[in-house]
């Protein structure tokens, strides 16, 4: 109802306050609020970032990364070694995703930037109690501020030469195709791309990026393991259509039967179960409840995939075969599923490329 019926209602965000000192009083896109700024950053990402041919353009080095994790764990295998498929799934992640954002990764090995998005990532996922009574923000009780501010302190060093190598050397990532706007006007209310819009816009990405891929990823190879029947059906499936060779993007489409264990993957296990919490722009009333300008709402993901009036009574299964002659996808239309969320705040790489692609 919230997200279907009025979405322009609830099109904002609330103001995280962990993000406030990390974004040096610039903004994003993941995390800001509606706007002419979020509009335009959400346009220039759409047009010049999540675009196909952009996309496409990182598969070879998508490829590369994904042959050396499979030869590690082909090597580990025949050692017969433990591996932590997590750490392992985790590292897979962050190198193609890096790639993408600001190319050369290994060049900022000094910056730890792992351990900064983990930290990143942990800190605006924690229950904040400023965000919801901002009179206890100034006694800081959780210790975020103190944290919050040597995260800022050491991504925006990383960043600040990022940056500058960037202007120094030409490159077609995002932070590079960002810096082709750089101090260019966005809108008609004057927005700049800046240096710290750019800083933040990164910053965005790698919250909304990293780990919502390699979680579900994980929970994937997890289900898997612990229902042999469909692994077994998945790998027929892989050895009648590919044969021996590597699985290659294009190939997907014919791939029916992984398409159906993601969906499966996604409706149990949905990595932001709550969404990205959204904000109401005006006073509403929906079903007689009076709901206040700037209520914060939370959508359950989590709880919708497994309503048992929605999907049956063996809802709480794993069992990819429910999507046969389903018309339900993840493109934020059918309102059962809905992990990338829905409307105007769908996830972007999601609906960009699904766009262009039509
Ligand atoms: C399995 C992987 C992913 C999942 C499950 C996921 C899920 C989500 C969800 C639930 C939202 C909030 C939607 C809403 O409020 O309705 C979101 C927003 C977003 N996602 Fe993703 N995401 C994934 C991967 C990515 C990747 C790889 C990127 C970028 C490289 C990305 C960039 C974004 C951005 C920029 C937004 C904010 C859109 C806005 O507020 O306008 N996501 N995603």
């Amino acid at each position: 109802m919230f997200l279907k019926t009025h979405d322009d209602v609830f099109a904002s965000r609330p103001k995280l306050q962990v993000l406030k000192s990390i974004y040096n009083g610039k903004k994003g896109i993941a995390f800001t609020g509606y706007g002419q700024y979020w509009r335009s950053v959400r346009k220039l990402c759409s047009q010049q970032l999540f675009t196909v041919s952009k996309i496409e353009s990182f598969a070879p080095s998508r490829k590369d990364v994904l042959t050396h994790f499979i030869e590690s764990l082909k090597k580990a295998a025949t050692r017969k070694e433990v591996v932590n498929i997590s750490k392992m799934v985790g590292n897979l992640i962050e190198k193609m995703t890096l790639k993408m954002i600001l190319g050369p990764v290994e060049r900022y090995e000094e910056f730890k930037l792992q351990e900064l998005i983990e930290e990143l990532t942990n800190l605006v996922g924690v229950f904040n109690l400023a965000d919801f009574v901002p009179f206890f923000g100034a006694f800081d009780l959780q210790g975020l501020k103190a944290r919050t501010r040597t995260l800022g302190e050491k991504l925006d060093k990383a960043l600040e030469m990022i940056i500058n190598d960037h202007q120094q050397q030409k490159q077609d990532d995002f932070i590079g195709t960002m810096l082709t706007e750089l101090n260019k006007q966005m809108n008609p209310n004057g927005d700049i791309m800046d240096r710290y819009s750019i800083k933040a816009i990164t910053i965005d990405m790698f919250v909304a990026s990293l780990d919502t891929s390699s979680t579900t990823l994980e929970w994937a190879l997890s289900a898997l393991i612990r229902h042999p029947r469909v692994m077994l059906k998945l790998e027929s499936e892989l050895e009648s259509i590919i044969g021996k060779r590597m699985v290659e993007e294009n190939d997907l489409p014919k791939l029916e039967y992984l398409d159906m264990v993601v969906r499966e993957t996604l409706r149990l296990y949905p990595v932001a179960p709550m969404l990205i919490p959204r904000e109401s722009m005006k006073d509403i009333i929906i079903d007689g409840c009076y709901i206040s300008k700037k209520s914060r709402v939370i959508v359950n993901v989590f709880a919708i995939g497994r309503d048992p009036n929605v999907w049956s009574n063996n809802v709480e299964e794993f069992f990819p075969e429910r999507f046969i002659n389903s018309n339900i996808e993840l493109h934020g239309h059918d309102f059962e599923l809905i992990p990338f969320g829905s409307g105007r705040r769908v996830c972007m790489p999601r609906e960009e490329v699904r766009v262009n692609h039509s």
